[in-house]
């Protein structure tokens, strides 16, 4: 399967580089008073760029708090969180959403297609605000469904595609606006094991390929044993940062 998509390599890694993350002291709390939640308390964590990092722990331990706060989705409630070096706390919402536009290419669990949209609309429409001309995004569209495998499926619903092609056609919108980051929230969670294996190993070959940092979330034992780096949280606390 052809994955390389066109996008200039990013620095290698290296102290000198600027982070693609840097997170310092980073807490989040949901809520107030007596029904607060401390979802995540004093997160230190450097990432690079071209990382792999996977992110694990339990049910409730505040992996997708943290990947939302990497995502630029949420602010955190005390700390900073440096994406590509600006402050996410320092920026308004306009700039907040271009950044999430531009530099993050994120993938869910649950696909998120829109569901009255072909396959290529699905990737075509998130670039739709960028400034590129219609027939470079229809062309870019129809390259990316071609990487993952699915040129012959371009014109199909999300009803009508099997899930394991559904979170394909979300790795090729997450690559539209060539990101730096990808960030993928449980990608393989409703996957048959031998479908999310495959989705898993696309999604790597993709982040090598065009230089990206990719982070995600799994409870895939294969990958966590296989990812360069695996960071453990538990209770909101990070608890293991290991590199292999
Ligand atoms: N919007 C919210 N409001 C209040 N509490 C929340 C909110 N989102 C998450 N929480 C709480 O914050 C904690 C961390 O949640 P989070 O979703 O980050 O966990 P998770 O590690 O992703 O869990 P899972 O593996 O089940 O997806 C949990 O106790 C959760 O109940
Ligand atoms: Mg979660």
């Amino acid at each position: 399967m052809q994955t390389t998509t066109g996008t200039a390599p990013a620095p290698a890694p290296g102290k000198q580089s600027t982070p693609a993350y840097e997170l310092t002291g980073v807490s989040k709390v949901y809520g107030s008073g007596s029904a607060a939640v401390a979802a995540l308390s004093d997160i230190d964590l450097r990432v690079e760029p071209r990382e792999v990092l996977a992110i694990v722990g339990a049910s409730g331990s505040g992996k997708t708090t943290l990947l939302q706060l990497l995502g630029a989705l949420d602010r955190p409630s005390a700390g900073t969180v440096r994406c590509d070096g600006r402050d996410i706390q320092s920026m308004g919402e306009g700039e907040l959403s271009r950044l999430r536009r531009d530099t993050i290419g994120f993938v869910f669990q649950q696909f998120n297609l829109i569901p009255t949209l072909t396959a290529r609309q699905n990737v075509e429409l998130v670039a739709a605000s960028t400034g590129v001309p219609a027939a470079a995004r229809v062309a870019r569209a129809a390259e990316l469904l071609g990487s993952v495998g699915l040129s012959e499926r371009a014109g199909h619903l999300p009803s009508q595609l099997s899930g394991g092609e559904q979170q394909r056609v979300a790795i090729a919108r997450a690559l539209m606006n060539r990101p730096r980051v990808i960030l993928a929230d449980e990608p393989t969670g409703n996957l048959d094991s031998a479908t999310g294996a495959d989705v898993l190993a696309l999604l790597q070959h993709v982040a090598a390929d065009n230089g990206q940092t990719l982070v995600l979330i799994t409870h895939e034992q294969a990958v966590t044993e296989a990812a360069p780096r695996v960071v453990t949280l538990r209770d909101g606390r990070l608890i293991s940062d290991t590199r292999s």
